[in-house]
């Protein structure tokens, strides 16, 4: 039932408030930040057996589309905040030039709809190369990320973690990418307090941002519902959309570019700012507009400048980014609330899954339904 809704993708979007909103209540409960924090009191509470942490030295992830974004993202925190080296493949790619077999290894596997055939053939592929050695490699486990219970990768594995965002109708993956990233969240932040990886201080920060993501989120998702209403004529006449992040928010620049392509058909390519200068500012001109994701923290600087050279070169640019003295630069503006760098893909994300909704809507296509999709793709 979409309710109000015109389609089921907007529906999704709203309701992922209250999915933050739950997954709060439901794995931060117990954090206290405040005076009252005890040194033995964890801030986290997931789910999982201690075999999934113990001795592991390194994490692989296998995914397709959607959640490949959700999982780059996922490394980039186990990486920078929990400390373990982690790599990412695109499931079908790692089926058939797997990396050499590592001990003290966890994989996971990402899909929303457990249905996958490349990611559990990947991973199952995996389990079979295990199996195969005559001296078990230690500490090598596996790992589930799906929203369906009742999936396929649910039998496959023997740890899982449920995203429970409940049944996504609409083909585009939106409310399911926000609850993948909460449990990369949720998984980065057990493994960073197990290993002292950061200071007590960083780990409460963090949690304290993620208990206002709620909050933040409602706002977010009705202002931009409206901006985004507002800017798709913008569109009408574009030969291409080139969408730029960086660091933790370049996996949302290949998202925006996903989400564009899928539903409003337009050609769109997502690309670390800094790869700009490489090849595709070749692409600009007036008639291919550039998403820019701007958030305060290590790499603004860079970014800011990479928006300028896309200004020099006459394409019109769209900042995502905090209100501020470069606000000015962007010829359009879809304004984020400044939060931590860490906290930021879960708000830069909202805009670029409104602007692709409003974009198809305007060109009046099948948004739930977009031409040559399935919801799970069954078939390798
Ligand atoms: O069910 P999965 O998460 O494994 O699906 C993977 C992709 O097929 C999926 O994310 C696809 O890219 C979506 N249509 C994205 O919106």
């Amino acid at each position: 039932d979409k309710g109000h809704f015109r389609h089921f993708m907007l529906k999704e979007i709203y309701e992922q408030a209250e999915i933050a909103a739950l997954w709060v209540g439901k794995h931060l409960a117990k954090a206290r930040i405040d005076s009252k924090y005890l040194q033995s009191d964890s801030l986290i509470s997931l789910s999982l057996d201690d075999e999934v942490f113990e001795g592991i030295e390194r994490i692989q992830i296998l995914a397709c589309g959607t959640s490949r974004h959700a999982s780059l993202i996922g490394a980039y925190l186990l990486e920078q905040f929990a400390g373990i080296p982690t790599s990412v493949f695109y499931a079908s790619e790692f089926r058939y030039a797997p990396p050499p077999l590592l001990s003290n290894t966890l994989t996971i596997a990402v899909t929303q709809s457990g249905e996958t055939a490349d990611t559990l053939a990947a991973l199952q592929m995996e389990q079979k190369r295990l199996e195969a050695r005559a001296d078990p490699l230690c500490n090598s486990c596996q790992l589930g990320i799906t929203n369906r219970p009742d999936s396929s990768l649910t039998r496959q594995v023997s740890h899982l973690l449920y995203i429970s965002a409940g049944i996504e109708i609409g083909v585009a993956a939106t409310k399911t990418f926000l609850g993948q990233l909460l449990t990369f969240y949720g998984l980065t932040l057990a493994f960073a307090e197990r290993r002292n990886s950061c200071s007590k201080s960083e780990l409460r920060a963090l949690v304290t941002e993620l208990q206002e993501l709620p909050y933040y989120l409602r706002k977010l998702i009705k202002e931009h519902d409206e901006l985004c209403a507002n800017l798709a004529e913008n569109f009408d006449d574009v030969r291409g959309v080139v969408f730029l992040g960086r660091g933790i928010n370049y996996p949302i620049a290949l998202e925006g570019a996903l989400k564009l392509k899928e539903i409003s058909y337009i050609q769109a390519e997502g690309y670390p700012a800094g790869e700009m200068k490489h090849g595709p500012i070749a692409l600009l001109d007036p008639e291919v507009p550039v998403v820019s994701i701007a958030v305060p923290g290590r790499v603004f600087s860079k970014v800011i400048s990479n928006c300028q050279e896309a200004k020099a070169r006459d394409a019109k640019v769209i900042g995502i980014t905090p209100i501020g003295p470069e606000t000015k630069l962007f010829d359009m503006l879809l304004p984020i609330p400044e939060v931590s760098e860490w906290l930021s893909p879960l708000l830069t994300v909202i805009p670029m899954q409104l602007l692709s909704y409003h974009i198809a809507c305007h060109r009046g296509l099948d948004v739930d339904q977009p031409r040559n999709l399935a919801k799970s793709v069954t078939v390798e």
